[in-house]
């Protein structure tokens, strides 16, 4: 029996695995019908005690679209949780049901903790403020179908870089590549947490430090914006302060390289004006299409399936 793999954080695979599961996902992409029937018979199991739209539908659609089916719920309070239920007994319980599960949780670190007694592969679909590692691979694969590469380039983080995941989870794989720049532009309050800027330090990884977006922007090849994470605060007066911090409007994209390309994990609020969506270089709608063909090619990935 092959040994059972969990994805928790992007570095859980090398960089050659990373590759393949890309390959693969480009595969998917170029023949969707071909992958169709390759999860006849699979369970995936979505267990999400925080909301949720796009993680969760795309792991379902991902799941649907190999031929499988899917269980779950998208509300603790709806799961054996809002009873006591520990994250350890229900993914003993789900391990009976379904052949995967795609996990997210409030807490940091619960989906590991299922790992560590799930008979099955877990996925970690975003812990708390921690990791985000499928929304990552999306992003990679993003960056590598418009850039043709994972090399050389300059990438800027905007936004909330203290409780924002889905930066901690980019900034931890990008790390691996070679010739990246990092200019982080967040306030003073969101800064990007301590142990990600000493990692870059250790691995001499250049990096920038900025609170104006409009002083960086003409360097950058890639912009990755993000929301401020309202649930994460611990005050509502400091977030309503900060909510509007950063505005990405027409203005500062004249600024910006003919060839830069603005990501986003979405949920936008009021970071990206609407004025920008038919830019060419928003990409953020296109990162929901890739983030679908990667959990495919994760799914089949973890499952072992040719
Ligand atoms: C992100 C998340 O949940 O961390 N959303 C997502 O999964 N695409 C980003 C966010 O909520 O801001």
């Amino acid at each position: 029996m092959e040994k059972l793999r969990h994805m928790m954080n992007p570095l859980d695979f090398s960089v050659e695995e990373l590759e393949e599961l890309f390959d693969l996902a480009g595969k998917i992409e170029k023949d969707l019908p071909g992958y169709s029937h390759k999860c006849d018979g699979k369970i995936l199991a979505t267990c999400f005690y925080e909301p949720s739209t796009r993680t969760r539908l795309s792991f379902e659609t991902a799941m649907i679209r190999l031929g499988g089916q899917v269980i779950g719920f998208a509300d603790a309070n709806s799961s054996s949780a809002a009873k006591g239920e520990s994250v350890a007994d229900t993914i003993r319980v789900i391990s009976c049901f379904a052949d995967i599960c795609a996990m997210r949780h409030p807490k940091e670190g619960a989906p590991m903790v299922a790992a560590s007694k799930s008979t099955i592969p877990v996925i970690n679909a975003g812990d708390g403020g921690h990791q985000h590692p499928t929304q990552t691979l999306t992003d990679l694969l993003t960056i590598r179908s418009l850039y043709g590469s994972l090399k050389n380039f300059t990438i800027g983080l905007c936004g909330d870089l203290k409780f924002g995941r889905t930066v901690h989870s980019l900034i931890n794989a990008l790390s691996r590549y070679e010739g990246i720049r990092f200019i982080f532009i967040s306030p003073k309050e969101l800064k990007v947490p301590d142990y990600i800027t000493e990692m870059l330090r250790q691995k001499n990884i250049p990096y920038e430090e900025v609170i104006k977006l409009e002083e960086v922007i003409p360097q950058l090849d890639f912009l990755y914006m993000t929301r401020v994470q309202k649930e994460r605060f611990f005050n509502e007066e400091d977030y309503i302060r900060l909510r509007n911090f950063y505005i990405l409007d027409k203005e500062k994209m004249a600024l910006a390289k003919e060839k830069m390309f603005i990501l986003h994990p979405l949920p936008r609020v009021n970071e990206i004006s609407v004025e920008i969506d038919d830019d060419p270089r928003a990409a953020y709608f296109k990162q929901v299409q890739y983030g679908m063909y990667v959990r495919m090619a994760l799914i089949l990935t973890l499952l072992g399936i040719k």
